[in-house]
């Protein structure tokens, strides 16, 4: 095994979920700034980018969005929480910010493949994110896939909660990154989604169609902060050939 993956594993085998953290020990808020910034190079559908983090630092924060957690110890004994947040609102703004990218890299463009990029970016990308109230164009864009997809391989999401599903699933891929990354600086986390979204979603002024995609409590772990002992499925039940 390289060395590399003796590192990682390490990192993975001793990051656990932690519910209690500890007052008084040393804690580097600024690893949790590098954290959220490595969380950011964690792969995303299309590089759209739909993701906001939100840093709750202040005591008085920490003590209103904890008790939006259900009170959780994870939540009220951490020393700092992190909001994950999915904003698929803001799917026009990341659209136009990737094609000037495009247009700043290839200029006017002339091969084929980067015809093809910029193509995806300024007619698939809106058709796939855009959405009407009514869900029609969502319903439209499934029977067109089940058509095409008659005859060969064709993607099957479009509608608006398959965007959904999309999005919040770049922001848990960020969280993850984030998780490990607080481990690899030595300190502990716990995600969590038992907390009020709604609520959680009023206090930090978001709009309407933005959604929470978990809480992460973090901090230098307190002796008794793990609950049990790590319980996993056996491999067997899980993991398949084919
Ligand atoms: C999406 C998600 C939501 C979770 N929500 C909570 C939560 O609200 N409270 C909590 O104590 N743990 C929560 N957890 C932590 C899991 O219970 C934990 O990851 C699982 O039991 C495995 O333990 P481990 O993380 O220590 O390996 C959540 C984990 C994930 C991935």
């Amino acid at each position: 095994m390289k060395e590399s993956a003796v590192v990682f594993d390490k990192i993975v085998e001793e990051r656990r979920s932690v519910r209690i953290y500890e007052g008084q020990a040393d804690f580097d808020p600024k690893a949790v700034q590098r954290s959220i910034e490595r969380a950011i190079l964690s792969p995303n559908s299309s590089n759209m980018q739909l993701w906001e983090f939100y840093r709750i630092r202040s005591e008085e924060a920490l003590e209103r969005v904890s008790w939006m957690c259900m009170n959780q110890k994870a939540a009220k004994t951490a020393r700092e929480l992190v909001v994950f947040v999915a904003r698929k609102d803001l799917w026009r703004r990341r659209q136009r910010a990737l094609v000037k990218e495009m247009k700043r890299v290839y200029g006017e463009p002339k091969t084929k493949g980067a015809k093809r990029a910029l193509n995806y970016y300024e007619s698939l990308i809106p058709k796939y994110y855009y959405n009407d109230p009514f869900g029609v164009w969502g319903f439209i864009k499934k029977c067109i896939f089940f058509f095409v997809g008659l005859n060969r391989p064709m993607v099957r999401h479009g509608n608006a909660t398959d965007v959904r599903i999309s999005v919040h699933k770049s922001a848990a891929l960020a969280a993850q990154t984030f998780m490990l990354s607080m481990k690899a600086e030595g300190y502990d986390t716990c995600p969590m989604e038992g907390m009020d979204s709604l609520r959680i979603k009023k206090f930090l002024k978001l709009p309407r169609k933005a959604e929470v995609t978990m809480v992460i409590g973090c901090g230098p772990a307190a002796g008794d902060g793990i609950y049990s002992e790590r319980f996993r499925i056996p491999n067997d039940e899980v993991i398949f050939e084919v």
